[in-house]
This record gives structure tokens, sequence and C-alpha cells, in this order.
């Protein structure tokens, strides 16, 4: 459908295929984009494109979608953010309930929290832009690890932690994977643990410690697939390093799932 004469940089380094392209510029998922090419909406300097896979220079060439031209690339952004307890974990509340939305104001571009926190609940919160990734990091077959800081009522013993670490806790519905809990500190009436999921299921902690006999009083999550909250005060936002994008992007990559024990 295209003539390779047309087509600027045909297979040449510094090209790109054209789905990794169009889903940089933020139109959709790399697979989205796929789509639109084989339905023939794609045209590149005019010439429809109905082959995925195709390598062309995007500074050269001139990418339509439906006849509209292609955005540039969308720069992504990725944000630690200390959610403060107090604020629900989405954008919008129809019922007008505080929302983490009025933190993002600062912000100068458009994010999203990766997950969710339960209103009363503080914590580490990655936002971003980069959909794939999030998506990614979301996904149960990531098992990307969460680590809490726990207050619970009362003093569960150690045969109590064995049931959190067991893979055995029944919650209602099903099992809850094995978990890591170590006790922090114990005080008369309550005691503090680490507690480390690899699932994120609805009040997954909370109905984890009620099953045990052991409430919840309070909770904070302190680290994220291998990042920690560190001293970032509550309310704030820092930029993500690189080191800190790379270890997130490997937390959640296909190789890791595979080399997996
Ligand atoms: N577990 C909970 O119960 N609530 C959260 O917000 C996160 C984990």
């Amino acid at each position: 459908m295209f003539e390779k004469d047309k087509l600027p940089n045909f297979g040449l380094e510094g090209s790109e295929r054209l789905q990794k392209i169009i889903s940089g510029a933020g139109l959709s998922s790399r697979r989205g984009a796929e789509r639109l090419i084989s339905q023939g909406r794609v045209a590149v300097n005019g010439c429809l494109v109905t082959q995925p896979g195709l390598k062309i220079d995007p500074k050269l060439a001139e990418i339509t979608v439906d006849g509209c031209p292609l955005a540039p690339p969308q720069k992504l952004y990725y944000f630690m953010f200390h959610k403060p307890a107090g604020f629900l974990t989405t954008l919008a509340d129809p019922q007008g309930r505080p929302t983490i939305k009025s933190f993002f104001d600062r912000l100068a571009v458009r994010v999203f929290p990766v997950g969710r926190l339960d209103m009363d609940v503080e914590g580490l919160l990655i936002l971003t832009n980069d959909g794939p990734l999030a998506k990614r990091l979301m996904h149960p077959s990531s098992q990307v690890p969460k680590t809490y800081r726990v207050k619970v009522k009362g003093q569960p013993d150690e045969a109590d932690l064995e049931k959190l670490r067991s893979g055995r806790l029944f919650l209602g519905d099903r099992v809850a994977a094995p978990a890591g809990a170590e006790l922090i500190k114990t005080a008369q009436d309550r005691v503090w643990l680490a507690l480390t999921l690899i699932e994120g299921r609805y009040h997954q902690v909370k109905r984890m410690c009620s099953a045990i006999g052991h409430p919840v009083l309070k909770l904070k999550r302190i680290s994220y697939a291998g990042l920690t909250l560190g001293n970032l005060r509550r309310e704030a936002i820092r930029s993500l390093t690189l080191a800190e994008i790379k270890i997130l992007k490997a937390a959640c990559s296909p190789k890791k799932r595979l080399s997996d024990p």
C-alpha cells in the first residue's frame, strides 16, 4: 500500500517501529497501535501503511492517524508522593470527599497514581503518565512487592506471624499469598509489624490482620517495588531518579518474572 521512496530513512539507524512511535505519542498502547495500523488508519507521508513493524525515522516522517498528524512524543514523568491519610486515591470523587488531586496542582504535568491506598492509609504512591508501565506494575502477574508498617491491636505472637507468612490464611473469598511478616516494635496492647505483600487485593492488609485477630490501628506504605519512602515528608512529591525508574521497570519486566524461582 505504500511507496517506499516516500518513506524516509526506511529501516535505517535511528529509526523506530511505527507502532512504538504511535504508542509513544500517547495515542494508544503498542498493541492498540498495531491494530490501528492493520485497520488501515495510519499513513506515513501520505501513504497508507498496513503492516506493523515498519521502521521509520519519526523526525523525518509525517505520520497521521485517521488523517490527523501524530502529536510529538509524550515526555514521561515519574514521581514519588507521600500520600497523607484522609484523602481518596482518585482524581475526582462524586461525593466531594478530599482527593489526592489537590496535591497535583503544583505539578506542571498530568499524572495519575499507580494503584491505590485506602483513604485512612498514608505512604508511598508512584505518580506517572507512563500508562504502559503503570499497567504492568499493577498487573497481578508482576507480583510487585509492597511493604507496610502496620500498627495492630493486641500482641500477635510468632504463631500469628506464621499465619501471615503461610500462604494459607483465608480471607473470605480466597487465601492470601505468602507475605513477609516481621515484628518491629511492641508496646502495651499494640504492636508494629512490617508486612510485605506481593498482591494488592481490596483492604488486603486490614483483612489479613483481622483474620489473625489483630485489627489494624494504623497503616503506612513504606516501600513499593523496591523503592522506599525514606524521609520524604507527608504531602511531598519528588521526581524519581533515573536509577529508581530503572528499578521500577525491572520490578515488572517479563524477564524478572521468567527468572523468578
Ligand atoms: N491494604 C489495605 O488494607 N489498605 C491499603 O490501602 C493498602 C493495603
